[in-house]
């Protein structure tokens, strides 16, 4: 008898979310880059009203949370992540009744809302910083070196490239880890604590849910910062503890933040989290950041800079579940976000590979964050031209990321430009507006253009046209997501791995047993159940199952 599955299984969809107090445990979680979701008012950049009429999609796809990037008011010169008013919203994005709009429109189709926080820097127009009194006080001003304090006090540099420190009028210097617009806070003066602690309780009284905290390894620098004695100390991010980042003192920061979360826990069992941003050399260290007193959940990037192999997969999938559980925390999955390529072109341009990267993920215990557009099989944008780039690191000549690690290493090019493997490396190629409908650009993100040009031949990979395609992605992503709710095996619990042939991954959950094949070409194994959703059509033939090269099967068993 032969099998075939060639679609993923229509099903019908479970009520919302409300998966009771832990929910973060194995929540899927979707990040909006709000100027790039949908356009209410046709200016081109995506708004806070675009995205609470765009909330059916996100309720239909089957996640749990929507995470909103920075739409607070901002210079906007990195993206939002140079906030001048923590309490307010950017006219670009909307208003505060928009976002309180927002979130009940959220909570009412049973999603939860996490805002971003960004505590290691401010905008350079942020009120502390412009008034000298203050910013002498809140922020890390030093004298500079050499007869006459033309040299910077270390040799620190910026993530975006360049020195870490700017020169001021006045004769100082001040500390900006990204761009100079980005001035780094004095986290030792306590006044900083309190605003962020105010900060926090602003938007939980508006009703958030979470907070996705940037750079939460940042915040605290070696006491005397002390130079690193050598250059390109971006490519060091993530592979060693820097005088600037992953310093131990950050961890007092997140058991208060803790300790301010629980407290708005409630009755009802409402629970808030707090997501860590944050770049760490080992799963070990990465781990600190969620022991039980501090942050719910880190973003796992050694499994978004793992390559597409068996060995390797497995090898960090095993780092993370064992780093994780020791602390007693959910492990977390990520394939994409705004600072990194987009993960169909990061896998060697490879939809299929990009597919079954996916479905591997959202069958891993644990909790997974998805990013706009790769529901959709989004490529990457590598030919944007120069004139309408935003990233900061381009300008700068610096790294593709904000704060990305080792594994989204770029080679520089002979122009300065970063460049890998035809990829451009820098941010604003995953930052195109999303396509929902239509034959031609802006393809329905809003009434009027789209910030960042869209591809000419983006038609096809529009919502709408994806939208009943049982062979499609967004159809893939919505019976994976539909199944992770209905099948009360996958999330959070208990994961071992079966036995397969090389290139190949088989693992087993309560009730289903995924298989990975990483290989470019067919590979069979004994078939292990019933196959209930696959990236690539799967066969099975006398019980030998044949699973087509760059694939992911879920089986029922
Ligand atoms: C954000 C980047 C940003 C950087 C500085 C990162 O963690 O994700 O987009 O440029 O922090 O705030």
């Amino acid at each position: 008898m032969t099998q075939e599955l060639t679609s993923p299984s229509p099903a019908p969809r479970a009520p919302g979310a409300g998966r009771g107090p832990a929910w973060w445990r194995d929540a899927v979680i979707y990040q909006v880059y709000v100027r790039s979701f949908a356009d209410s008012d046709g200016d081109g950049i995506g708004d806070l009203r675009g995205v609470r009429e765009r909330l059916p999609h996100l309720r239909d796809l089957g996640v749990d949370a929507v995470w909103l990037t920075p739409f607070y008011a901002s210079p906007q010169a990195d993206g939002g992540y140079d906030v001048a008013d923590y309490r307010a919203v950017d006219p670009l994005f909307g208003t505060l009744q928009d976002a309180d709009e927002l979130l009940r429109t959220a909570h009412d189709l049973g999603l939860r809302v996490i805002v971003d926080i960004v505590p290691n820097h401010t905008s350079d127009r942020h009120p502390w910083f412009t008034d000298p009194e203050t910013a002498r006080q809140r922020y890390l001003f030093r004298p500079g070196k050499g007869e006459h304090g033309e040299l910077p006090p270390n040799d620190w540099e910026s993530v975006f490239g360049g020195p870490a420190w700017t020169r001021t009028d006045r004769g100082d210097w001040y500390l900006h880890l990204f761009a100079p617009q980005q001035p780094d806070l004095n986290w030792e003066n306590p006044e900083v604590h309190a605003e962020f602690e105010a900060i926090l309780r602003f938007w939980l009284d508006l009703g958030v849910d979470g907070f996705r905290v940037d750079v939460a390894h940042g915040m605290i620098k070696a006491p005397g910062l002390p130079d690193i004695g050598h250059g390109a100390q971006a490519q060091l991010i993530g592979s060693q503890v820097l005088p600037f980042f992953d310093q131990d003192g950050v961890h007092a920061i997140h058991r208060a933040w803790r300790r301010l979360l629980d407290g708005y826990g409630d009755g009802s069992g409402r629970q808030v989290i707090g997501v860590a941003e944050a770049w760490a050399p080992t799963p070990e260290r990465l781990a600190l950041y969620v022991r039980p007193d501090e942050l719910h959940q880190a973003f796992n990037f050694q499994f978004l800079n793992a390559p597409w192999q068996a060995d390797a997969l497995r090898t960090v999938i095993d780092a993370s579940l064992a780093a994780t559980s020791s602390v007693g925390a959910p492990t977390t999955w990520v394939l994409s976000n705004h600072d990194v390529v987009r993960h169909t072109t990061r896998l060697g341009g490879s939809l299929a590979r990009a597919r079954a990267a996916s479905l591997l993920m959202l069958a891993l215990p644990g909790s997974a964050y998805l990013y706009q557009g790769e529901e959709l099989g989004l490529p990457e944008v590598t030919d944007l031209p120069d004139e309408v780039r935003q990233d900061p690191a381009f300008f700068r000549g610096g790294r593709a990321t904000g704060a990305a690690g080792p594994g989204t290493d770029t080679e520089s090019a002979p122009d300065g430009v970063a460049a890998a493997g035809g990829q451009d490396g820098f941010r604003d190629g995953c930052r195109v507006p999303l396509p929902w409908s239509g034959e031609a650009p802006p393809y329905g993100f809003g009434p009027g253009g789209s910030w960042l040009p869209q591809p000419a031949d983006w038609a096809p990979l529009t919502v709408a046209a994806q939208t009943g395609d049982p062979a499609s992605t967004l159809e893939l992503y919505r019976a994976a997501l539909e199944l992770r709710r209905r099948l009360p095996g996958l999330g959070d619990g208990p994961m071992s791995w079966a036995p397969a042939p090389d290139g190949v991954l088989a693992f087993t959950r309560p009730g289903v047993l995924c298989t990975v094949n990483t290989l470019g070409h067919d590979a069979e194994l004994p078939a292990p159940g019933t196959p209930l959703l696959s990236s690539a059509p799967v066969t099975v033939q006398d019980g030998t199952a044949r699973l087509p090269g760059d694939s992911c099967t879920w089986w029922a068993i």
